[in-house]
């Protein structure tokens, strides 16, 4: 091939003075923003997980393997051969209008209504969630999440400064009584949380979905208390049992109290990085600006794939085929959970969406484990990244929807591995100790 252009090998690279020992230059100006930013554990995972060597129980990530090439060539050539102009310029910041109609057929699916007028698509859900905070959050500000909550919102919380105040999970999801209970906690201080960050449906990390009783009453003190509640939903659709429960958006029926938020992440594609927020018109017209200075509009190109796949195909196929494939998937997880942890352990059997929160006995931190996994090529997600708290020491997230059974089953017997070095050590070491 006849080289055109190289300026790597025609022009001798710029050689870098900065060094390590002029960090300071840059600390001193940094803003109290980036400076106490955190980075999100599973992105500093990527680089491990993407090693061939390792197996990944790490990432979120969904099987783009099973996303059809023909129906990937059919849309590109609809879009090259009809749209391309429009498909290449700018477009609104708040997303194509036929977009923004064909997502509420998808919330639809899952009886949420809403209005496209109050849609903006974003790039990605994570957008959306970082909109939400840039929007309400001083710093110093009290926000509620789940304990655990979604490390890809670590980076998030910590660059706009919330205070995160953590409410626990059990196995009905948020501990709407421990909500009431921070909230009057703040109160006796003089301070209210701006929102609470939630994940009803298959919780990331947790695997837990909020129960009927619980939205509702966590609707409720919305009203009551006047809470602004952000519902973060990537994996409603992702579901292997039962029936879907209603969101907090349709029980909120109109108030105003629920910002809602999703993705075609889970549903399509990642790569893509189309997702949504639906919101109350004054708190959208606040976002639809912050996303203005953040990038004037989610890529077109994407927008277009989306909406063009949607015009020819039914989405809901592709979901049942991924819902099979990850259902298997989990069962493989549960299954070598059971043979390989110690019966000290616990995890929880998620009915759908992509993880399982297991916690160890309280003398094992995840985070000596993991080096001692990555030994054996094995990755996983500390439970410290879902806590901003240092809390989650003993936890750990697992995804089961990256690899193949066989895969799982091999990635949780090495780590069984590890896990019993650590439980032989502690026997051997205290010999009057039970199992
Ligand atoms: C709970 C939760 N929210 C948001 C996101 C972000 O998704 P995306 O930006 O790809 O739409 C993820 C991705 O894993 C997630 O698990």
């Amino acid at each position: 091939m006849q080289e055109t252009w190289g300026p790597a090998t025609s022009i001798p690279p710029q050689t870098p003075r900065v060094g390590p020992a002029d960090a300071a230059r840059y600390d001193e100006r940094f803003a109290s923003r980036a400076a106490g930013i955190m980075s999100s554990a599973m992105r500093d995972l990527m680089a491990i997980s993407e090693r061939p060597d390792v197996i990944s129980l790490a990432g979120g990530f969904p099987d783009t393997e099973a996303f059809p090439q023909e129906v990937y060539e059919e849309v590109a050539e609809v879009i090259g051969r009809e749209f391309l102009a429009s498909a290449l310029q700018y477009g609104p910041t708040e997303g194509l209008a036929e977009l923004r109609e064909r997502i509420l057929e998808i919330m639809a699916f899952e009886g949420i209504r809403a209005q496209a007028e109050h849609v903006m698509i974003t790039s990605g859900g994570q957008q959306a969630i970082d909109l939400s905070l840039r929007t309400f959050v001083d710093r110093g500000d009290p926000v509620l999440a789940e304990g655990p909550t979604y490390p890809g919102a670590v980076p998030c919380f910590t660059a706009w400064g919330a205070d995160v105040v953590h409410v626990p999970l059990d196995e009905d999801g948020l501990r709407v009584d421990l909500v009431e209970a921070a909230m009057d906690r703040l109160a006796a201080e003089g301070r209210r949380p701006k929102l609470l960050y939630t994940i009803p449906n298959f919780h990331n990390p947790g695997g837990v979905t909020m129960s009927l009783e619980r939205r509702e009453r966590l609707v409720r003190v919305a009203r009551e208390r006047e809470l602004l509640i952000v519902e973060d939903n990537p994996y409603g659709q992702i579901r292997f049992e039962g029936e879907a429960l209603p969101s907090l958006y349709e029980l909120d029926d109109g108030a105003g109290w629920v910002i809602y938020v999703s993705t075609f992440s889970k549903i399509l594609a990642p790569g893509i990085r189309v997702g949504w927020v639906v919101a109350p018109p004054p708190v959208l017209r606040k976002m639809n600006m912050g996303k203005q200075g953040a990038d004037l509009c989610s890529s077109t190109v994407s927008q277009r794939f989306v909406l063009e796949y949607l015009r020819r195909h039914d989405w809901r196929d592709h979901v049942a085929r991924l819902n099979g494939i990850y259902r298997s998937r989990r069962d493989a997880m549960l299954r070598a959970l059971e043979e390989e942890f110690p019966a000290e352990a616990t995890w929880t059997r998620p009915r759908g969406g992509l993880f399982v929160w297991a916690t160890l006995p309280d003398y094992i931190d995840t985070k000596d484990l993991q080096a001692k996994a990555l030994d054996r090529q094995v990755a996983f997600v500390p439970g410290e990244a879902a806590f901003l708290d240092g809390r989650g020491r003993h936890s750990m997230r697992l995804n089961y929807s990256g690899v193949p059974e066989a895969v799982i089953s091999e990635g949780v017997a090495r780590l069984g591995e590890a896990v019993r070095e650590f439980t032989d050590l502690h026997r051997a070491l205290n010999p009057g100790a039970g199992a």
